[in-house]
Parts: C-alpha cells; sequence; structure tokens
C-alpha cells in the first residue's frame, strides 16, 4: 500500500492504496465521488470517464500511481444542482437523459471536447462520444444537448405536438387497483413542509414514471410539480402493484392517482370550506393555497392536512378536472430528478453504502448449463481482506471488506475451480430448426387471444390473384443494461432487508423468502434505481445471491454487483422467433387471406416460484436446488409471443398460430415487446412485399387496409414529416402496441454501402398516439429511446454461443448502438385531451425494424428477414440478387 495525493476537482486528496488499482475505486469508494461509475471494466462503455488533463478517459483500468499529479475532474466538480454548468443545465434542457446511468460520462466527455473544439459539429460530437454507450438510445438528445450548449441549437427541440380533439374520453369508471387499495392514505400525503408525498408500487426504471406521476397529482391539486415528493417503493409501506412492465404504469396508477389525487383536493376543499365560512364552489387553490377571493381569507394544504390521514375512501365520488382545464399535462415538464442525473447525485442500488457494508461477488461459468465439479480452498485463505467463501452446491461466492478486493478474489477463485458443463448447445446457425422441431404446443389466436382447439390448415381463397410467403427471424438478444445488476442484502436478527432494482418489489420479496425458508413478513425489500432494464434482466437473481452471501455474514450489508461478463451471460434473454407469413392478393391488391404462424422459446421466466420451483438464478446452484419452472403458454391477449400477432388491418380470412416451444437452450424472459418485436417486424416487412408485389405505393397500400382513424392519423404524421414519396431509401411500418395501446408510426431514411454493407440510419421519424399526454417530452424521449435500441437489436445484435457457452461476453463481442450510428430523430406526438392514457413505453419497438428492412429494400434491392441485419448478411443478399 502506498500513500498518492491526487488532484481532483481542484482539492488535493490522499489515499492510501496499491498502485494498480483503479482510479475508478478510489474516486468512488475512497472519495466518495460515486458520479463515477461502473459499467464494463474493460473501457468499453464510457460511464466510469473523468477528465484527466483535459482528455476525457475511462478510469476502470487506469492504475492510481499513474494520475498522482495530474488534474482530474468528476462530474462532480463540474457543478452541482445548486450551481450546475452550462453544460449540464442543456442536458436539462434537452432531457438528454433517461436513467441517467451514462449521464456523467457523456458531460464529460463533449465537456472534453469543448476544449478541442468550440463549436463541434454533428460529425466531431459523434466520434467524440463514440465511446460512450447509452443502451436507453438517448444519443440523438445528447448530440442536442451539447448543440444547445455551444449556442448552437437544432432548429427544432425534436418534437412537436398536435392536438386532436375528437376522441372518446375516459369512460369515468374507477381503475381496478383503487378497488384493492381504496383508503387515500395509501396513495397520497400531505407534509407539514409543504410537499406531498406519494406512495406507488411502480418504480423508476429511467422511464420517468416519477415525473408523469407527480404532473398527474399536481394536476389535479393545483399545487407546483416541485411540491410532489415520489416515495422510494418499499415493501413495507407501498401499495402492491406487481411488475412494472408492459407499459402499464400510466394506465394503471396513472389513472389511480388521477382519482386518488381529485378524492384529495375535494376533502381538503371541504375542510377550508368551514374554516372560511366560504361556499365551496367559490374557493380558488393555488399552488396549494386556497383563497376566498369575496373575503380574501385564505388558508393551505399544509396547514390543514399537514401529517394528517385523510381517513376516507377513494369513492369516485369527486371527479377529476376537466382536460380542457389542464395546466400541465400535454405539455413538457422537466423531469423531478434532472438535476440529480446531470451531476452525479442520483444513489443507484450499485452507489449505495451503509454503515460496516462488506463486498461480495459471485463466480459463475460461461456455460449455463454448468455445474461445479471441484473447488480448492486451499487456493484463496490467503486472499487480502477476504471475510468469507461461500459455498453452496455450485453457487460460489466470496465476500472482502474492500470492493477491489473482492473483485481480484474473484479472478482468484476462477483458479481453484472447475467446472462440468453439458455440451448440449444447437449448433448456433441451427436455431430456426430447433424452434420448428421443439413445438410443444400449437394455439390458433383469434382476437389477440390464444385458443385452444384444433389448428385449420392453411388454405388457398378463391379468387386470388397471387400469394407470397415469407419467413423472418429474430435470434436470442440481450437486454444489455449498461450497468451491471447489484443488490444489497442485511441479514439481522432472523430478518433480511433487501435494496433491489427488481421491477417489483413484492415480487421479489417472496421469491427470496421462499428460497431462503423465511416468511414474507421477515423479508422487507427497498427499491433502488440502476440502469435502464428494459425488462426481466439480473436484477432479482443479484438480489438473491446478495441474500445468500449475506445469510453468511448476520449483522453486515452485503453489496454484490455482477461484472459485465456475469451480466452477459447469464441474464435472461430474448428468446428467438421465427415466424412464418402467407398471404393471397386478389386483382386489385387487396389482401384477401392472412396466415401468421409463429414459433417461440418462452418469454416468461419470472422470479415467482411455487410448488418447489423457483425462476431465481442461484437457487438452481443450491446443493439442494429448486427446480426451474416448467415454461407454461400463456393465451391471454396479446401476451407474450403472439403479442401484436394479429394485425390491426381489416383482413378477412385471418389464420394465426402461436407454436409454443418450452425447451429453450438459453435461459429467457421478457425484453421490452416481448413478441411484438418479432412479429410486427414480420408483419409490417410482409406488408411491404405484398404492396410491391401488388405494384401500389407501400404507405396507400397499408392505408388501404386500415379503417382506425388514429391509426391512420399516425401513419400519415409521419409519412408528411419525413417527406414520403416512395423515395429510395425510404421505409415505413406501424403498430398499434398489443391494438390496445399506444399507435407508432416510424419511417426512416437509410443508406447502403453496397460495397462494405454497411447500413447507415440518416434519420427517424416517429409518430405517435399515446391518448392524453401527460409530458411531452417524457413521451418523445420513451418513443427516441424504444426506436434507438429496437434500431440496435436490428442492425447489431445477436447472443453468440458455441459448444463451451456463451461468447458474447462484453461489448466487443455483443455490439449495441453507438453515437456514430444514432440517426437524427424527430417526434411527432398526437395529444388527445381527455382520452385515456395509453402506455408508449414499447410502441416504437415492433415497427422500427420493419421500417429499417422496408427503406434498405427501397435503397438497395434487398430484402432483409433475418435480425441482424449485418453488413456480412447485406453483402450475402447482395450477391444473391
Ligand atoms: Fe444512457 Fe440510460 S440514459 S444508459
Amino acid at each position: 500500500m502506498q500513500s498518492y495525493t491526487l488532484n481532483v476537482n481542484g482539492q488535493n486528496r490522499v489515499v492510501i492504496s496499491d498502485p494498480d488499482t483503479p482510479l475508478l475505486y478510489i474516486l468512488r469508494n475512497d472519495l466518495g465521488l460515486k458520479g463515477t461509475k461502473y459499467g464494463c471494466g474493460s473501457e468499453q462503455c464510457g460511464v466510469c470517464k473523468v477528465i484527466v488533463d483535459d482528455q476525457a478517459v475511462p478510469t476502470c483500468k487506469l492504475p492510481v500511481e499513474n494520475v498522482e499529479g495530474l488534474a482530474i475532474t468528476t462530474i462532480e466538480g463540474l457543478g452541482s444542482p445548486e450551481g450546475l454548468s452550462h453544460l449540464q443545465q442543456a442536458f436539462i434542457e434537452a432531457q438528454a437523459f433517461q436513467c441517467g446511468y451514462c449521464t456523467p460520462g457523456m458531460i464529460l466527455t463533449a465537456q472534453a471536447l469543448f476544449k478541442r473544439s468550440r463549436y463541434p459539429q454533428d460529425q466531431e460530437i459523434r466520434s467524440a462520444l463514440e465511446k460512450n454507450l447509452c443502451r436507453c438510445g438517448t444519443y440523438d438528445r445528447v448530440r442536442r444537448a451539447i448543440k444547445l450548449a455551444v449556442g448552437r441549437p437544432d432548429g427544432s427541440p425534436g418534437f412537436q405536438v398536435q392536438e386532436d380533439k375528437t376522441t372518446t374520453l375516459r369512460d369515468g369508471n374507477l381503475p381496478g387497483i383503487l378497488q384493492q387499495y381504496p383508503n387515500l392514505d395509501s396513495w397520497l400525503q400531505i407534509n407539514r413542509d409543504g410537499t406531498i408525498t406519494v406512495h406507488t408500487g411502480k418504480v423508476e426504471l429511467g422511464q420517468g414514471i416519477k415525473t408523469a406521476l407527480a404532473v398527474i397529482v399536481a394536476e389535479e391539486l393545483d399545487v407546483s410539480v416541485e411540491r410532489i415528493r415520489v416515495a422510494p417503493t418499499d415493501s413495507s409501506y407501498s401499495p402492491d402493484e406487481g411488475l412494472t412492465v408492459s407499459s402499464m404504469s400510466l394506465e394503471t396508477t396513472g389513472e389511480a392517482l388521477r382519482w386518488a389525487a381529485a378524492e384529495a383536493r375535494h376533502a381538503m376543499l371541504s375542510v377550508a370550506y368551514e374554516e372560511l365560512e366560504a361556499p365551496l364552489e367559490r374557493l380558488q387553490v393555488s399552488d396549494g393555497t386556497i383563497l376566498d377571493p369575496v373575503s380574501g381569507k385564505s388558508t393551505d394544504y399544509w396547514q390543514l392536512f399537514g401529517e394528517q390521514p385523510f381517513g376516507r375512501q377513494v369513492t369516485g365520488a369527486a371527479a377529476p378536472k376537466p382536460a380542457d382545464s389542464y395546466a400541465l399535462q400535454g405539455k413538457s415538464n422537466q423531469r423531478l430528478d434532472a438535476a440529480d442525473k446531470v451531476s452525479g447525485q442520483t444513489t443507484f442500488v450499485q452507489d449505495l453504502m451503509l454503515p460496516g457494508m462488506v463486498h461480495g461477488r459471485v463466480l459463475r461459468s460461461a456455460a449455463q448449463s454448468a455445474r461445479l465439479a471441484s473447488f480448492n480452498k486451499c487456493q484463496v485463505h490467503d486472499i487480502p481482506g477476504l471475510l468469507k467463501v461461500v459455498q453452496d452446491g455450485s453457487f460460489l461466492g466470496v465476500i472482502c471488506a474492500e470492493e477491489f478486493q473482492a473483485v481480484h478474489a474473484v479472478k482468484q477463485l476462477e483458479h481453484a475451480v472447475q467446472w462440468d458443463s453439458e455440451k448440449t448447445l444447437p449448433h448456433p446457425d441451427q436455431i430456426e430448426v430447433h424452434l420448428r422441431n421443439h413445438t410443444g404446443q400449437s394455439f390458433l389466436v383469434e382476437d389477440g387471444t390464444g385458443i385452444i382447439g384444433p389448428i385449420p390448415p392453411i388454405e388457398m381463397p378463391a379468387g386470388a390473384a397471387q400469394t407470397l410467403t415469407g419467413t423472418y427471424f429474430r435470434p436470442f438478444q440481450m437486454h444489455a443494461s449498461l450497468a451491471p445488476s447489484a443488490a444489497v442484502a442485511l441479514m439481522e436478527a432472523g430478518s433480511l432487508t433487501l435494496w433491489v432494482h427488481s421491477q417489483g418489489v413484492y415480487p421479489i420479496r417472496s421469491a427470496v423468502a421462499r428460497v431462503l425458508d423465511l416468511s414474507i413478513d421477515q423479508v422487507r425489500v427497498i427499491h433502488m434505481e440502476s440502469s435502464g432494464c428494459y425488462g426481466h434482466n439480473g436484477a432479482d437473481d443479484a438480489a438473491l445471491d446478495a441474500a445468500l452471501l449475506a445469510r453468511a455474514l448476520p449483522g453486515q450489508p452485503v453489496s454484490v454487483k455482477w461484472t459485465r461478463e456475469d451480466e452477459h451471460t447469464w441474464e435472461p434473454y430474448a428468446p428467438a422467433m421465427r415466424v412464418q407469413l402467407q398471404a393471397s392478393l386478389d386483382s386489385d391488391g387487396k389482401v384477401i387471406a392472412w396466415n401468421h404462424d409463429l414459433w417461440s422459446y418462452p418469454h416468461f421466466g419470472r422470479s415467482h416460484s411455487g410448488n418447489g420451483t423457483s425462476g431465481l438464478l442461484a437457487a438452481w446452484q443450491l446443493a439442494e436446488p429448486y427446480a426451474r419452472p416448467t415454461p407454461q403458454p400463456i393465451l391471454s391477449s396479446h401476451v407474450g409471443s403472439h403479442r401484436n400477432a394479429d394485425p390491426l388491418y381489416s383482413f378477412h380470412n385471418k389464420r394465426i398460430v402461436k407454436h409454443f416451444v418450452p425447451e429453450s437452450p438459453f435461459r429467457t424472459s421478457s425484453l421490452r415487446g416481448l413478441g411484438a418485436f418479432a412479429n410486427v417486424f414480420a408483419i409490417e416487412s410482409f406488408m411491404d412485399e405484398l404492396a410491391h408485389a401488388a405494384g401500389i405505393d407501400t404507405f396507400e397500400f397499408r392505408l388501404n387496409h386500415l379503417d382506425d382513424e388514429r391509426a391512420r392519423s399516425v401513419l400519415q404524421a409521419a409519412a408528411k414529416v419525413i417527406g414520403w414519396n416512395n423515395r429510395k431509401g425510404m421505409g415505413i411500418a406501424f403498430a398499434r402496441y398489443k391494438n390496445r395501446q399506444s399507435y407508432a408510426a416510424v419511417a426512416v431514411e437509410l443508406k447502403v454501402d453496397t460495397s462494405s454493407g454497411e447500413i447507415n440510419l440518416e434519420r427517424a421519424v416517429i409518430a405517435a398516439d399515446a391518448g392524453q399526454i401527460v409530458s411531452a417530452d417524457g413521451l418523445s424521449n420513451q418513443l427516441e429511446g424504444g426506436f434507438t435500441q429496437s434500431a440496435s437489436w436490428t442492425l447489431n445484435e445477436e447472443v453468440k454461443f458455441n459448444h463451451d457457452g456463451i461468447t458474447s461476453r462484453d461489448w466487443g463481442s455483443y455490439p449495441i448502438m453507438n453515437f456514430t450510428q444514432a440517426p437524427r430523430v424527430a417526434t411527432i406526438l398526437i395529444n388527445r385531451p381527455g382520452a385515456p392514457f395509453l402506455g408508449a413505453g414499447e410502441a416504437a419497438q415492433g415497427p422500427t425494424p420493419a421500417a429499417i428492412a422496408n427503406a434498405v429494400y427501397a435503397a438497395a434491392g434487398i430484402r432483409l428477414r433475418n435480425i441482424p441485419f449485418t453488413p456480412e448478411k447485406v453483402l450475402s443478399a447482395q450477391n444473391k440478387r
């Protein structure tokens, strides 16, 4: 150990460290500067960047001894929430973040760029930030923020709102969750300090749900959004709203809070009416102050109900406001967490520090089927800082006093173990065949719902002028969250407290309690933020890992972080899918028969358990293991693999069949959009093929089969803004998510480099109708991010493996879209005041791959049906033409 004097944010700081300890660990753990993040440990993602002598550099491998005497600037040195830098403010103005995990690295890299270029052009920005990954897909917003910061803003904010008042309004029914939790105090609390606390079982995943819910409450209560505090979701007091999934939070919780806030307003005005001795209808509310304009007397919410329970139920008797009185909804609202995100102040679960906290790591193999064959304990007994080695069957972990000691310890552990692996994986080129050959059950899908019964054969309709077929494929893909999963656990006096980034505190509470043989009352789960998860990633598994280690060291909180390799290897993947379509056209170019057969591995592998099974990874590795749940087909409306298999088009003679394939070579579960990604990719690509066969403009062809006016509107809006004229290199696609949530049309313009096979996205336009808009900027951000992520899946992503296991174990072997690939994105939002909220977080996932495939066809005359559209596949398709 040696002493080093570091110049950090203009101050000299003395630290004692091994010379090879990476600067990242010194900044985070010795100096408490948590704005510098751990992401990959191999200088590939950019989240750990700081500025060293005017250069933005990654710190995850940078030895502390190399930076002594150099000027180091971290995000905390750039500005704080009380005094943000110009660049940080521009990031807020452009809302250039979602989860915010990548944001400090992005900002510091841009700041270093300004030293070299005062007015950077788009191309300079793209190449300077090429090694800063953002899995939420905010690249174009970051570009706009940087342009804004240097006083050269783009002409438009990237999105525009159009209003349409012709829509059916909400039905006035109370949402179901209020029947389960009718007590107003379960949802809202008035505080004496002039704030209002909102309770919800939904969790912040980077999607901005806390701000959206705060806007709804603030609107109904006539207070500023800044007065709203959304409490962390905690199994000790939050309503049990299950999982935060499926773009349902506004439709369920947003609607519930709208009614709850209306009830609260009515309750407070009723008391004010007596206190002010004024008729109820005369009272006016402004930012929580209740005024009788005649007498001039006033009171406020905080005096009336500060720290007092309402003691009443939400019955629906107090009607929420009409939409034409909205002052906040439909506009842009700054995110409540904006200043914290851009200044590195958000405490992610990876940043949590507790008194006496120690650090754990778990060792796993690259092969998902591997079992621990042998472990030589003698090789690990003298590791510095080692507190405990925990082994239970094939579950093997270490606990150390310091984090970097745990990193070292788990590496040494690797040399002390041997794994046995059954080599049962199919050949990587044979997944389509594997899907077809391993069908468990098949179901007809009618009106979006699976039906048990005989499967009719495909029949040729009378009057068919031409019949086309097409087969489309989506490989296994990853959530690939930018932050590897993590959790903190404390076992104390027989009870367990868990800090997790799970999608639901109640489901993970019961799943972990079961494995540890605790009652659910003995487990408390507190949600903390992490980077965006986009579905069921490794969060729940990290929670059980932490719990198992904490059980071995009672009384001390144990922080467990997965590595990048762990996350890539062990997270539940999006299942591979194969879709086969056949359709017939009549002589007028109308579809007269439509057949859709899909094969998919399960989309549900959640942690819920029962009958001696568990969905949690470590539970399968214990000496007395839990069995994996047997995958079951789920037939409800638009769930799992048949989500959006039933198109919104007015086709007659639809035959849609779901082939459920229970035995996947890899662990699979829900990734944003579930089956909608592959189904809409296939449907909307095939619509293009049919249109070309019929000799009809592909945009017109869609309109010819679309009766739904809202669907037509988003298609027309996207076509108008992109300048649709069936031009070379343009593609368009459409879907309504689950046929009942948001409408979205995506149009793209691209170029295909016929010598390299590269597809270069130039610009994208997304037009969406999510009903009543809550926060326009937040909605646009979700759609842009959804597009960018889906474009990344389409162009780049496929889990690679060989007989020894997963070979996609870092960002080099599983590349995602980076800044240089990201196009300009514009969004058109059609606001429908008073209409129901429609979930939009997954609306762009399905249309995006088809818009790209259709644009590639328009640009180069090649039809790509097999994701990802790599340069090799483009060149191969060209050669076959
Ligand atoms: Fe970039 Fe989430 S905002 S990873």
